[in-house]
């Protein structure tokens, strides 16, 4: 069976990738905090590498900013060989979650910061300053004191400061991570709003994926040190190639089968729940283990049976209304089922009062379309 990881082209005009990382390892007494990762990123591209904390997402943005020396492999930046490059030297800003911000100085003079110290010409220095107020909509705070400003605010300096000395690469750790949920929503798209006006090429840290989705344009998911799928945030939502990626991603039902049936146009695979019709390109060996993931908002839930030949079961189950949560623009159902699966059902509330409702320990169908289907290595 082949389940393969998409990505796209990752070269620039002339042919070559942007920012290349090969067989990139980092070790810290003798335990491996990122495993043989191999990425190619594109010039102008915000890409995120999204994981749950600890799986080495930092580390690996610190080999690029130079902050953390790799055990093995190559990073190259526009065919330079990054690694022998220390850190100040590297045409690489790293914006931190902390912001690290100088709270005596004013906004104006955070953001000249880098740029007095290169000793750049004065007027040159005020010009970049005003470009980069202007650009971040600070323009009237220019004279305050980072503590003067809201968490939104001061995280718009820090971007500003980073972009101030134009660097070819732009590393954000956790850029958000400051802000309650409804200003990181907003700020989210501002921050991509800029970056994407300076297009400077950025790499991303985050273990929220609804950020990651939001914000990139091509995620890696990690863990464990080792990137599992690298691919665009549809890809990686509507066809993970693993269960682990299928499960952090979302929210997913995950039946576990054996194929039975193999035959040009289409797969059988059966679980102890129901038996799963999948007529998209995949094949493999009768006998072999998959799995079968169904996403929550793709199951339709009904008081009776679908259509078809009952007996044969063909993607559907029953099972009895244990659980729900109404969320508002959904509501969420859990069904159980005879083999004791419970499965999520998400529907959306697109009227407020309409469709059939279950009640509690009602028996219900769950049904999906098999083009919905995701199937997985076991
Ligand atoms: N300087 C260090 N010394 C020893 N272990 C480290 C160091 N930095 C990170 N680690 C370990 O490497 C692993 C990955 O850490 P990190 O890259 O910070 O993860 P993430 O950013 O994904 O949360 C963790 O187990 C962490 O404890
Ligand atoms: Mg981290």
């Amino acid at each position: 069976m082949m389940i393969e990881a998409t990505a796209a082209p990752a070269a620039t005009a002339d042919g070559q990738p942007f920012l290349l990382m090969q067989d990139l390892v980092k070790e810290f007494d003798g335990v491996r905090a990122v495993d043989s990762v191999s990425v190619t990123i594109n010039k102008g591209e915000i890409f995120a590498l999204l994981g749950s904390s600890g799986c080495g997402k930092s580390t690996l943005l610190r080999m690029l900013g130079g902050f953390e020396t790799p055990t093995s492999g190559r990073i190259s930046l526009d065919g330079i060989d990054l690694v022998p490059v220390p850190p100040y030297q590297r045409p690489i800003n790293m914006m931190f979650q902390s912001y690290a911000l100088f709270p005596h100085l004013s906004v104006w003079d955070n953001i000249a910061f880098g740029l007095r110290r290169d000793r750049l010409p004065k007027h040159q220095i005020a010009e970049r300053v005003e470009k980069m107020l202007n650009l971040v909509q600070l323009t009237h705070y220019a004279k305050r004191k980072p503590q003067q400003l809201s968490g939104g605010q001061q995280q718009r300096v820090a971007l500003a400061r980073s972009l101030a000395k134009r660097p070819q690469l732009l590393l954000l750790d956790e850029p958000l991570g400051a802000l309650d949920k409804k200003l990181r929503e907003q700020t989210q798209l501002e921050l991509v709003n800029i970056i994407e006006q300076v297009g400077v090429t950025c790499v991303m840290v985050t273990h929220d994926q609804q950020e990651a989705m939001t914000m990139a344009s091509r995620i890696a998911v990690m863990s464990e040190g080792k990137i599992l799928q690298i691919g665009k945030p549809s890809d990686i939502y509507e066809t993970p190639n693993c269960r682990f990626v299928a499960d952090f991603i979302g929210s997913v039902n995950l039946f576990s089968g054996t194929l039975v049936e193999d035959e040009p146009d289409h797969v059988m695979i059966e679980s102890p729940e129901c038996r799963h019709y999948v007529g998209h390109g995949i094949s493999g060996s009768i006998g072999m283990a998959i799995s079968v993931g169904i996403r929550p908002e793709k199951i339709t839930i009904s008081p009776t049976a679908p259509p078809g030949d009952p007996a044969a079961q063909i993607n559907w189950v029953r099972g009895e209304l244990v659980d729900w949560a109404y969320l508002g623009s959904t509501t969420v159902y859990h069904l159980k089922l005879a083999s004791g699966m419970l499965i999520k059902a998400e529907v959306a509330n697109r009227q407020r009062h309409a469709g059939y409702q279950p009640q509690f320990r009602d028996m219900v169908y769950a049904s999906w379309d098999q083009d919905d289907l995701i199937v997985l290595p076991y």
